[in-house]
């Protein structure tokens, strides 16, 4: 059984050809430096460059794999959340190779796409808790089968990924901002006090924007610093909360294994903080490699090959929409 796969949710292009046994083989383009002048992702020129390089990417990928595209099952596709007018590029381009192979077509939930990246590794016992960090979401998931997700808690206003890239523009810096402030991060020191907003509120919820805009007050107070130490002092409040929060979801469900996933799960300080956090408080620890962790069509090629196994599809008519929660997508394609 063979699926193609699209994500196109924000700026990468991607797509997948996959199949029960593995990929067959997948192909990215990330638009981040069209819009890195911009300081982040313009939705309109998003989904010109999507419109632009969807096709030419798909004729690589089918020249790169040999792939006969006859052979394809189903398409699977990122139906939400993301952009609409990006989630409309991928979802035109699956419906239209539906009609054409006269194929069902499978909607995928993009988190649960990045729940699923670590099962390409290995398999995972249920239940276990979901931590996704990613440029729009930060939340808790319990996941206790497939497509049976209950929401436990969140950002009440940035996401993670979001804080990271507006105190890379802070300091001047480039976008994606994640991965500059990983890098600078690691020649820093944590010399600067931030807050850790809600670390010591006894709900899963969390919150970004205070953190961000306590930065911003630090960079307007100082005269002189060194990029690397705000960097590290802002990274490690992030994993602070995170790490804080995580533990709590454990305490409050008693399940002991943990899935980090999204972009920021990319992050090398927060990947050896979680790793000798579980090792010294026993719990099981899965986060992906870090070209898992950000967006990809793997990962969608995997929550639709689970889906599609247990015969949920969809006929050819299925419109993308910016944001169906995990829960309510789980229980409506279930
Ligand atoms: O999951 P993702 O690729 O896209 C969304 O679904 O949003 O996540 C993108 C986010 C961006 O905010 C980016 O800055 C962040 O992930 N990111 C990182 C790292 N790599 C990507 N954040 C921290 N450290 C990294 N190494
Ligand atoms: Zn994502």
């Amino acid at each position: 059984m063979y699926s193609l796969a699209i994500e196109t949710s924000c700026d990468e292009t991607a797509l997948a050809i996959y199949s029960e046994d593995g990929p067959v083989g997948d192909i990215l383009l990330s638009q981040a430096k069209i819009h890195a002048s911009f300081g982040g992702v313009v939705p309109d020129l998003a989904a010109r460059e999507h419109t632009k390089n969807i096709l030419p990417l798909f004729d690589k990928l089918l020249k790169d794999t040999g792939f006969d595209i006859k052979k394809i099952d189903f398409i699977s596709f990122t139906l939400t959340p993301g952009l609409i007018l990006s989630l409309t590029v991928g979802a035109s381009f699956a419906k239209a190779m539906a009609y054409y192979l006269n194929k069902p077509l499978v909607p995928v939930h993009h988190l649960e796409g990045h729940i699923y990246s670590v099962f390409l590794e290995r398999p995972i016992q249920y239940p276990f808790i979901a931590l996704i960090v990613s440029g729009g979401h930060t939340d808790f998931f319990l996941v206790e089968g497939f497509g049976k997700y209950t929401f436990l808690g969140g950002t009440l206003d940035d996401a993670v990924g979001e804080s990271y890239d507006k105190v890379a523009r802070l300091l001047k810096e480039g976008y994606p901002g994640g991965p500059i402030i990983d890098r600078l991060a690691q020649y820093g020191k944590s010399i600067y006090k931030l807050p850790r907003p809600m670390l010591k509120d006894e709900s899963l919820n969390m919150s970004f924007s205070g953190l961000k805009t306590a930065v911003k007050h630090l960079i307007e107070s100082l005269k002189d610093y060194k990029k690397e130490d705000i960097a590290r002092s802002f990274q490690d409040a992030v994993i602070d909360i995170l790490t804080e929060k995580a533990l709590k979801a454990m305490e409050i469900t008693q399940v002991k294994r943990l899935v980090v996933v999204g972009g920021v799960s990319a992050n090398s300080q927060l990947r050896q903080t979680f790793k000798a956090l579980s090792q010294e408080k026993g719990f099981e620890l899965y986060i992906p490699h870090p070209r898992l962790s950000t967006d990809n069509a793997l990962m969608i090629a995997y929550a639709g090959m689970e889906r599609f196994k247990r015969g949920i599809y969809a006929a050819t008519n299925i419109n993308p929409e910016p944001n169906i929660p995990l829960d309510v997508f789980g229980k409506m394609w279930s």
